[in-house]
This record gives structure tokens, sequence and C-alpha cells, in this order.
């Protein structure tokens, strides 16, 4: 079953606090155990799709290098505010926690053997007689030819090439729902809206986390042994 998500959000903070639990879940850990739908409803409820649009560019999530088309570089994920058939809320949210629990038509994940046992997995982007090319997430500045006659076997992955765990490295669920409304604003109001809640690169710029660190607890904790 799952957990609500208010008590989720206060066992957070307790974990935080307390310097009894060693390794606290982390934050994907956490959401996965409470009911998609509850944390859409919380995002639409209290995220902030300003604050969102900035973990979008700025946190290690890194989800605009796969989803934002750079200058001579083609993005690896589909362009987010033209997702086109309306998805659900649940969806959205479930896509995040489980990228391979519905992989999107025409980002599925392929993998070649060749006949020299090498192994190539990546998205396909195109295919004719002579070969196959594929672009996977290490480089996607670069797409890879494999001729035809160099491979042995080729199969389907189940697997997306959106990483798992990737809520795993944002700081705090706030950070996880407001970037949920930022999804939700940007699936509803397409280009435009993505427009309007571009960041300034000021405020890309990432944050110096020494500036955080709690230096008299670690001193303490380092003391106690
Ligand atoms: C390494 C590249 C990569 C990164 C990083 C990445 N994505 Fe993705 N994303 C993809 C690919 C490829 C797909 C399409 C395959 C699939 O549906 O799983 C996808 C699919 C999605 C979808 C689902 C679209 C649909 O139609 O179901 C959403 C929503 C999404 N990404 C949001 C994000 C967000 C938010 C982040 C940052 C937390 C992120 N992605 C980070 C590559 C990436």
């Amino acid at each position: 079953m799952f957990r609500p998500l208010a008590s989720l959000i206060c066992l957070t903070i307790a974990l935080a606090a307390s310097p009894l639990v060693a390794q606290p879940a982390t934050l994907q850990e956490m959401f996965e155990s409470v009911d998609p739908a509850q944390i859409a409803k919380e995002a639409r409820l209290r995220g902030n799709p300003r604050r969102g649009a900035i973990v979008f560019y700025a946190s290690a999530a890194a989800c605009a290098k796969c989803h934002v088309t750079g200058e001579g570089q083609s993005p690896l994920g589909p362009d987010l505010t033209r997702l086109g058939d309306k998805l659900s809320d649940v969806h959205l949210v479930e896509s995040l926690l489980h990228p391979s629990k519905s992989i999107r038509k025409g980002y599925e994940t392929v993998q070649l053997i060749t006949i020299d046992g090498e192994v190539r997995s990546g998205m396909m982007v195109s295919e004719d007689d002579e070969q196959i090319v594929l672009r996977d997430a290490a480089n996607l500045q670069t797409n890879v030819s494999i001729a035809k006659d160099d491979i042995e076997a080729r199969l389907s992955s189940k697997v997306s090439m959106m990483p798992a765990g990737l809520v795993a490295t944002l700081k705090s669920p706030r950070e996880f729902l407001d970037l949920i409304s930022y999804l939700f604003a940007i699936h509803e109001g397409g280009r435009q809206r993505a427009d309007e809640l571009q960041p300034t690169a000021e405020q890309l710029i990432p944050e110096d986390d020494t500036l955080n660190l709690n230096h008299a607890k670690i001193i303490r904790r380092a003391e106690n042994g």
C-alpha cells in the first residue's frame, strides 16, 4: 500500500534531522512508496512551476541535457512542450519515477551485438539497407553508424534511455513537486508557457553547495566519532 504524502514529507524532515539514521532512504525510494495520484495532486496544489523550471535546467538530474535542443545538438528525449495528446498527471509523475514503465513510441532502446561480440545500445535514429544509426546518452552530439554486415543480433530493450533514479539526485521533496508542476505547465501551455517560465541566466548559475554546509553539525559529528 502507498503511504500518505503528508507523512512522507514529515518523515523526510525527521530523517534529515535525526543523527541516528545513518542512511536515510533516497527521495526516489520515498516517493515510490506514495500513490502517484497523491503526488500529482500535491504538485498541483503546492508546486511552483517557476522554481520547477530551475530544477529542470540547473539540477544534477540534468533534464535539459536530453530534453532541450541546444546549438548543433539534437536531444535524446522528446520535446516536453509537444508531447501531444494530453497525458495524465499520473503518467507524467510515473515517467519520472519509473522511466521504463512506459517507453514513448519512437524512443525505444535497441541493442545490437556485433560480429566482434561488442554490444551497442542506444536509440534508433535511422535504418536503411546498409546500416543502422544509433544515438546513446553518453554522447548526444554524435550518431553512431553500424554496418548491417557487422551485426550479429538485434534485441529490443525494455529499458528506457532515460535514467531511472533521477529523483534521487534532487535535494528535497519540494524540488520534486516543483519539477512536476513545471512539467504540467509546459505540457498544457506548450512552448509559449515554457518561454514564460524560462529561468534567467543568473538563476541557472549552480549554487555553491559549500555555502549551505552546516559546519557546526559536521564538527560535532566529527568530535563524536
Ligand atoms: C539521458 C537522457 C535523459 C535525461 C537526463 C532525462 N530524460 Fe526524460 N526522457 C528521455 C528519453 C529518451 C525519453 C523517451 C523514452 C521514455 O519514454 O522513457 C524520456 C521521456 C520523458 C518523459 C515522458 C514522455 C512521455 O511521453 O511519456 C518525461 C515527462 C520526461 N522524460 C521528463 C524528464 C525530466 C523531468 C527529467 C529530469 C529529471 C528527464 N526527463 C531527464 C531521456 C532523458
